[in-house]
């Protein structure tokens, strides 16, 4: 019927993850609780490559592609794009990079996302790192943020937060009722979240020599 999930049936078997799948880490949090700033450290110290989708969004937009405007106005909303055309640029980017760990930033956003992800897939997080933070500091963060982006202004920050709590707070959940949520404190300074974001990353013959 052309559903998502029927797409993704499809898919399942021709799907060049289905073979070979990568070690994934979803990095999970509010707008601004510091998904970005903790990756590029974890990419740094443990030698995963990070995946945004918000990033793979705007390139798609960039890019010139037919969805562009589509995405640009669900960006400027607030709003979640349709998952098939997040996964899609999600599994281009694994199939082309040469490597076996992955952390997935600002993905999975709703319950959608999640199983057509899984479906097309078959990739299931090793864990998920939830940077939990206050939407005062969110708010003050993005404010300051200054990358020229178009939803980090009051209006959008506020329909972000609203998604977050109505739609991204239940993928959190799933993952916690799995075991398999990992929460940061991430109102701290950067310093100290990346010290708890180490501890969990580090192996643990790392962990007994510290
Ligand atoms: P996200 O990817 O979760 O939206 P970012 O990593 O882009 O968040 O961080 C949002 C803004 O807050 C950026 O300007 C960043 O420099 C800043 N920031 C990130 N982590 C912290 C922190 N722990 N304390 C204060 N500011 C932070
Ligand atoms: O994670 P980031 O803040 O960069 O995401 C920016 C926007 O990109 C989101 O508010 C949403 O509109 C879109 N997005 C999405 N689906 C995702 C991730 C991001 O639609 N899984
Ligand atoms: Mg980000």
């Amino acid at each position: 019927m052309g559903t998502v999930f029927d797409a993704a049936k499809k898919e399942e078997t021709t799907s060049a993850l289905s073979i070979e799948k990568p070690k994934v880490v979803f990095v999970l949090g509010g707008p601004g609780s510091g998904k970005g700033t903790q990756c590029a450290n974890i990419v740094e110290h443990f030698g995963y490559t990070h995946l945004s989708a918000g990033d793979l969004l705007r390139a798609e937009i960039k890019s010139g592609s037919e969805n562009g405007t589509m995405i640009q106005n669900m960006i400027s909303e607030g709003k979640i794009v349709p998952s098939e055309v997040t996964i899609k640029l999600l599994e281009k980017a694994i199939v082309e990079i040469d490597n076996d760990k992955f952390l997935i930033d600002g993905f999975p956003r709703n319950e959608e996302n999640r199983a057509a992800f899984e479906l097309v897939t078959g990739i299931v997080p090793e864990f998920v790192l939830f940077f939990d933070c206050s939407e005062e500091e969110m708010e003050r963060r993005l404010l300051s943020r200054n990358q020229g982006r178009v939803d980090d202004n009051i209006d959008t920050i506020r329909k972000r937060f609203k998604v977050f709590v109505e739609s991204s707070l239940a993928v959190i959940e799933y993952y916690n009722s799995k075991g398999k949520v990992k929460k940061i404190d991430a109102a701290k300074p950067v310093g100290e979240v990346f010290e708890a974001v180490k501890a969990i990353f580090a192996p643990v013959s790392d962990k007994v020599a510290a």
